[in-house]
Order: C-alpha cells, then structure tokens, then sequence
C-alpha cells in the first residue's frame, strides 16, 4: 500500500466548508462563475456560449481538443513571447492531475527532490510517497518568502532530479521574481535537473511593487527541462470543470506523461474542453481576467485595511499575487495555536480559513498562523473580517 500523509487543507476543507451558513474566507478560487456569467462577459454576444449540443459525447480527443491545447499554449506567450508547440500541451481532470501524474511519471526511488516549502502539500508529499528523498527549500518571512539561492545551493546533491516550485505561492501569496528563476535555471540547466513551476495561480500577479513586472513563466527562460502545469480553478474561477494542463518544452517529457496518463483519464470530459476552450476565447478572456484581477485588488486592500487595523496582534507579507494570504494572530504576544483558533472563530463566527501549521507547517512550523482566501465575492470577504474583527476584540485584544 502507498505511504502518503492525509492531505491537510484538503481534508480540513472537506471537514469544514459546508458547515451551514458558513461564510467562507478559505476557497482559494477566485469566486467561481457560472456558464450564465461566462457568456454575460463576452463582447461577442451574437456568438452562440460554450457547449455545442450536438455533438457526440464520445472520449473525444486523447489528449485534449486542439483549440483548447492552442489556447492553453497561446496563455504562455501572453506574460512574455514564449512559442509553445500544441503537441506540448496536455489536458488533466486539474492541476491536481497534472501535478500527481508528472511526480508519477518522473519520479522514483534514489531520486533527490528539491520543493519550496510552504507550499501546497502535494508537491513535496507525493514525491515522497513515490519513494524519493525530498528536501524543502524553506521560505522566509524575512525574505518576503522569495526563495533565497544560496539555500538551494546547499540542498542540493549530486542525484537532485527535479526543483519544484510554485509561482505564485499558495499559501504566503508572494512572487517569484524573473531575476531569481532566471538564476534558478542558471543553476539547474548545467546539472540537467527538471525544473517544476506550478503556476495555477499565474496570471493573477495583481499587486506587484511598481517596478516589479509580472514573472515569466519557467516554459520561457530558454531552457528545454522545464515543465509548468496550470488550470482554469484559480485565476480563471472555473473549479466546476475539473481542467488543468501540462506543459513543456521538452517533447520527451510529454510523451512520458501521456503514457502514463492513459491509465488514469484516457480523455478529459468534452464539456469541460469546450466551456475552458470558450473562456479562453479572445471574446472572453480579457474580461474574465479584468474581473479576477479587480476582485483581487479590491479585496487585497480590505484585507489590508483590516491588518493595519488589528496590527496589534496580526501580521504578515502582503502578498503581491494569487489568492491567498498568510497571516499570524497572536495573544499577549504570544502565537496562537492556530488549528483551535480556526476552530474556536468557525464556532463563534462562521467564519472559515486554514490553521497554517496543520495544513501547511507540517505541524511544526507555521504556529500561528493562518491563510485566508481572499479573491471571493467582496460583500463575504467583508463580512468575514467584521466577523472576525469582532471575535479579536473580545478575545484577542
Ligand atoms: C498550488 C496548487 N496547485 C494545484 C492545485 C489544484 O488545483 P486544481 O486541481 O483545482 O486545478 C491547487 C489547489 O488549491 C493549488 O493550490
């Protein structure tokens, strides 16, 4: 039997998130959408929407329509020119997929895996489970969690195959700066290690300093052992349809995939194909990413009203990207032991986010600490904070 750890902020989700009348400040979507709005964003409105009712539903195309593959590989040359094949993309049932199905194929025993940490627990557990020794290349606070070089100059061993990272970063919200993946590659491409970006949460860089652009994707610093994955759930607020992909430069890395794909998807659903295909369409993109990117300033700055406001016992980096936030509650100074604060507010408020040391600190690190999800609907985000603006003042405070 496998050995892999619960999943933590899956599992806490699970648990929590339809307690009735919940009012939930943990989804790390941007607030989902429905077909209806999908269609209401579009600047073509004589164009019919996004399901074509008559066609068969067979498996479809293997390994994804090719519109859908050519607008996913047309999102990579948006951020900065990158020209990805179509037969470098792969369709997934989510990112979720595409992360377990690469660390599957890749990854194995006698293998030495390098992954930022904190992260999105699957990323390091799964090449664990899968047999490789991992070492977590730590992100810190007083570095505004952009991973530090020379740290990964000291993790890493002659059978390091592949570096995982995630940009932006769920849970801290920060960025990977072009400078840092350009040394990044600089420092793998002659040791010939697999460069790993998930970039679920790429393009929503919506509050990055003034004289900081929006990173590259890793598919575009030049170097062929890069492989990025990506979905609709996040930054395009469409986790109903279960749609991620894979990406590569390397042609051998992707075959690789799809061979072991075939035994877990065959195909993804063509309804999913086609409702992403149409919210990538150029009618509808740059309004649903215009929606995602206000939704997620405006409430960044509610979140940040709210810090400055309980600075007295809650900090943190604000993020500059993403979803997410990472934030510590403390009481006469000292942190709180976040999984029963999370529960203690969820009883009391309704209110819900992540405990950061059970779902992301592997229980050690990270105490108290919370994450917050942000990019939901502005009017919950504001309900959520004077809910728990009111649970600091007569328990905190
Ligand atoms: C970093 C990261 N990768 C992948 C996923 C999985 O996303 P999905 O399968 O919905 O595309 C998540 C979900 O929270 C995530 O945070």
């Amino acid at each position: 039997m496998v050995k892999i750890q619960p999943f933590e902020v899956e599992q806490w989700m699970d648990r929590y998130e339809l307690t009735p009348g919940v009012i939930n400040i943990a989804e790390t979507c941007a607030a989902s959408l429905s077909i209806d709005d999908l269609v209401g964003m579009s600047v073509n409105q004589n164009e019919p929407g996004p399901l074509i009712l008559s066609v068969k539903l067979t498996y479809g195309a293997i390994r994804g329509s090719q519109t859908l593959r050519q607008k996913v590989a047309s999102l990579f040359d948006r951020a900065s020119p990158v020209l990805i094949p179509v037969e470098n993309v792969i369709i997934t049932q989510g990112a979720i997929m595409a992360n377990f199905l690469l660390f599957y194929t890749l990854i194995g025993p006698g293998d030495h895996v390098i992954c930022v940490y904190p992260t999105y627990q699957q990323l390091y557990a799964v090449p664990k489970s899968l047999g490789a020794e991992v070492s977590l290349w730590k992100l810190k606070e007083e570095h505004g969690y952009i991973p530090d070089l020379q740290d990964l100059k000291r993790l890493a061993k002659p059978n390091t195959k592949m570096i995982v990272i995630n940009n932006p970063n769920n849970p801290t919200g920060s960025t990977i700066p072009a400078s840092v993946l350009k040394e990044l590659i600089a420092f793998a491409e002659p040791r010939g290690i697999i460069v790993f970006s998930d970039e679920v949460y790429s393009p929503l860089y919506h509050s990055l300093p003034s004289d900081q652009e929006a990173p590259p994707s890793i598919l575009a610093l030049g170097y062929e052992k890069t492989v990025a994955t990506g979905s609709m759930s996040k930054a395009f607020a469409l986790a109903g349809i279960r749609l991620g992909w894979i990406a590569s430069r390397d042609p051998s890395i992707i075959e690789a995939v799809s061979a072991a794909r075939d035994y877990t998807t065959i195909s993804v659903s063509q309804l999913d194909d086609q409702v992403a295909a149409y919210a990538l369409s150029e009618p509808v993109l740059p309004s649903l990413l215009k929606r995602n990117e206000g939704l997620a300033r405006t409430n960044l700055a509610l979140l940040s009203a709210f810090v400055e406001r309980y600075r007295s016992v809650c900090s943190w980096v604000k993020p500059t990207a993403g979803t997410t936030a990472l934030i510590q509650f403390r009481k006469n100074g000292v942190p709180v032991d976040d999984p029963e604060f999370v529960v203690d507010v969820l009883d009391k408020t309704k209110v819900l986010f992540m405990p950061g040391s059970a779902c992301f600190g592997l229980g050690k690190d990270l105490k108290g600490f919370v994450r917050i999800g942000y990019v939901c609907h502005t009017e919950v985000l504001g309900n959520g904070l004077h809910e728990l603006g009111r649970y600091i003042e007569k328990h905190l405070l």
